[in-house]
């Protein structure tokens, strides 16, 4: 009827001389709900569930007859990829997709500093939207775990309040840009061994109060449009079709209405793919034309067998109405989306974005007077200091390059040897000290070089240098913060654990700068005495690094993640294989709520360096933290008041953190919780008094047995420090 009208007015109004009415779906000034079922209405089953699955390597179908485009989609998080074949994962030999690398997510995640991730959101969605992009698939938020992750550098790190406080601007700047986030890998992939399969068992409590909030709050603060579902198993049903995360938590309990994609290749049942949450099916296993049929894109799980299944009566048509409407609001909320902007790629502002975030990314972990010397080491002062010897691989090594799908084809990298040449010039030399192969997919490469005559050339010149700055960590080769893998060890590979005291014992005044997404092993800590936690960083990777190294900027980054002593001080390392890595089918998250720094504090096991902890080049006194009211109950605020001043000499930035622990509760509770922090930023001798809002829902527990959350009364004590562990006021309040 509604068609046989739409026919008679495109007929009748050439002859009054009207322009033919745009079909609801095109007109962007009507809602976008009935675009939706205006264009649903206009679409065959076959169109429907054509949307459903991928036409490429990364992207899906669109609906040609009516003129509704493709979605086309790109990794993510760090910039955007280069452009891969239609059907292999080839590159596509382009010239013009060399982009801006920004620095990896845990950098982010190490600013403390919201007002960074809105940048960086802005900046990478901007390249995604220049390069015609969709989809970025990013941000990640799978809460760090274990050290052994290997691709926690994709990650926000270890605390689930830091990584939702940090996830949200990224979305919702990047979204600006009409380019839908992909959060992923919802949930729980927090490994990559046996990450296609391992079935992971973890308590109601833990899966609310730590693996999902950051997603949660992606999704309904950032408005996502878009999640990525994981490799790995949930209580025995693969992630990407799983009815407990994406039916009843994900599109149930919060509501979510943008589209579930696989990740590549981790859709594994039809039936589930149809009822269990899916959406865009993408895949790893295929050509799609001719090669490898049993995996072409028409025997995908939503495609063929699908259409089938819809057809003899096996699905109910209802479930492909909920996905092509889904997969249509991304594509009007995106690809059609007229008022989108054009975005921007490899431009300055891009680069200056890139160096601001690597800069306040970047921790200085420590940084002592080391033994016949007048001062720390840190920043440099090259009145003292006239021949810098630089040693280390990570000086030079291209570290966009590697890692899995976040690799990136820059336009530029500055590495650290040339931020630091162009900066003091001729004071510099460089020896390579070790040796690591070159970056490949699943494997590990020997190097060709002789690592013993590298060693003792460094030995050699660091014997003769004012000043040692060692530039190493692990790199983006398998099995070092690379996907498909996990770590093998938790020390320094290539050699680095010999060759570092070593340095130390022939030259203390060493600074050891560490390129890495992990925590790692520091056997020789106390011999060395300055370290800086430098992420990686990018493009501007060099810019940033010899900035903080000189004092050009003040440090600022804060650890988003605790670095044990051993790894069997970490919460998933103190119990059996069944806890990490798993018996190759099953594992059982035991350490439970206590990640991170929640098991450090609550097991008495002090970190090498705590969650939180980051120090500066000045010095910051906190002040009395005085109450609103000592007592609350449910529907107040209470504010809590500290002034904070900038006791040194130079200007800086200071991350004021509070946590909350529970004196007393029925189910055990972490001793504290991060609830909030603001970032400063004091010039010498300013104070600032630094204000938080505290109500009941910082107080709550999730409770399995109920299904929400408790704040129970009682007393509770609120801790404001400059790390975990540096508390420097202490309050106590009473809830009703
Ligand atoms: C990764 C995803 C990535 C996808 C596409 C998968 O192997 O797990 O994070 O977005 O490939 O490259």
């Amino acid at each position: 009827m509604k068609n046989t009208f739409s026919l008679l007015l495109a007929l009748l109004c050439p002859l009054f001389g009207k322009a033919q009415p745009i079909p609801v779906y095109l007109d962007d000034t009507q809602p976008i709900e009935a675009r939706v079922q205006d264009a649903l209405a206009r679409m065959t089953l076959e169109e429907k569930v054509r949307l459903c699955t991928a036409q490429s390597k990364f992207s899906s179908h669109g609906v040609p007859r009516l003129g509704i485009p493709e979605i086309w989609m790109s990794d993510g998080p760090h910039g955007v990829r280069e452009e891969i074949s239609w059907d292999s994962w080839n590159a596509a030999g382009f010239t013009n997709d060399s982009c801006t690398a920004f620095p990896a997510l845990t950098c982010l995640a190490a600013t403390w500093n919201p007002e960074m991730a809105a940048l960086y959101g802005k900046s990478v969605g901007e390249e995604a939207r220049y390069r015609r992009k969709d989809i970025l698939l990013g941000p990640g938020c799978n809460i760090y775990r274990t050290p052994l992750n290997g691709r926690n550098f994709e990650y926000l790190g270890e605390d689930p309040y830091l990584a939702s406080t940090l996830i949200v601007p990224y979305v919702r700047e990047l979204q600006k840009n009409g380019v839908a986030a992909c959060v992923k890998h919802f949930a729980l992939n927090n490994q990559e061994k046996w990450r296609g399969h391992i079935d992971v068992e973890v308590s109601d409590r833990a899966l609310y109060e730590i693996y999902l909030p950051a997603f949660k709050a992606a999704v309904q603060k950032g408005g996502a449009w878009s999640v990525m579902g994981s490799y790995n198993r949930v209580r025995g049903e693969h992630a990407c079709h799983n009815n407990l995360l994406l039916n009843r938590i994900l599109k149930g309990e919060w509501t979510f209405d943008g589209c579930v994609v696989t990740d590549w290749g981790g859709a594994h049942d039809t039936r589930e793919a149809v009822f269990n949450g899916l959406d865009i099916e993408m895949g790893t296993y295929t050509d799609g034309l001719s090669k490898s049929r049993d995996f072409a894109y028409d025997n995908y799980h939503l495609a063929k067998k699908y259409l089938q299944g819809l057809q003899d009566g096996t699905y109910p048509l209802a479930t492909v109405e909920d996905k092509a409407a889904r997969v249509l609001r991304l594509i009007f909320r995106t690809a059609m989306n007229r008022r989108r902007p054009w975005g921007a790629f490899t431009s300055q502002a891009h680069y200056d974005a890139a160096r601001r975030i690597g800069e306040e990314g970047i921790v200085l972990l420590k940084n002592e007077t080391p033994r016949r010397s007048r001062a720390a080491l840190l920043p440099i002062d090259t009145t003292v200091y006239r021949h810098i010897l630089v040693v280390g691989d990570n000086a030079v090594r291209r570290l966009t390059e590697g890692g899995g799908s976040s690799e990136l084809k820059v336009q530029h990298e500055i590495s650290p040897l040339q931020g630091l040449t162009k900066r003091y010039g001729d004071k510099i030399t460089y020896t390579q000290g070790y040796a690591a192969g070159r970056p490949r997919y699943g494997k590990t490469e020997e190097p060709t070089i002789d690592t013993d005559s590298l060693r003792r050339a460094a030995l050699e010149l660091a014997r003769e240098a004012d000043l040692v700055i060692f530039i190493g960590g692990l790199n983006k080769n398998y099995q070092q913060d690379c996907e498909a893998g996990d770590r093998i060890q938790y020390n320094l590979p290539f050699g680095q654990d010999e060759l570092i005291p070593a340095l130390a014992e022939v030259n203390p005044r060493m600074v050891l700068v560490l390129l890495s997404g992990n925590a790692v092993e520091m056997k020789w800590v106390k011999k060395i005495p300055a370290i800086v936690q430098g992420w990686y960083l990018g493009s501007e990777a060099g810019h940033a690094l010899s900035a903080v190294l000189s004092g050009e900027v003040c440090p600022s980054g804060k650890l988003p993640f605790s670095f044990p002593v051993q790894l069997a001080d970490n919460g998933a390392h103190a119990f059996d294989a069944l806890c990490y890595p798993g018996d190759s089918i099953h594992e059982v998250y035991k350490e439970d709520i206590f990640v991170g720094y929640r098991w450090h504090d609550t097991q008495n096991i002090p970190a090498l360096f705590p969650f939180g902890h980051g120090l500066s080049y000045t010095t910051f006194d906190y002040g009395k933290a005085t109450l609103s009211a000592e007592t609350m109950q449910e529907g107040d605020t209470l504010t809590l008041t500290v002034p904070v001043k900038n006791s040194g000499a130079a200007a800086g930035k200071e991350v004021v953190q509070l946590y909350i622990g529970d004196v007393e509760s029925s189910l055990p509770r972490p001793t504290k919780e991060l609830k909030a922090f603001r970032k400063i930023d004091l010039k010498a001798g300013e104070t600032r008094d630094v204000t938080f809002d505290i109500t009941a829902d910082d107080l709550r527990y999730f409770d399995d047995a109920r299904h929400g959350w408790v704040a129970e009364p009682g007393k509770f004590v609120l801790y404001v420090g400059s790390s975990s562990t540096d508390i420097r006021a202490r309050k106590t309040i009473i809830l009703k």
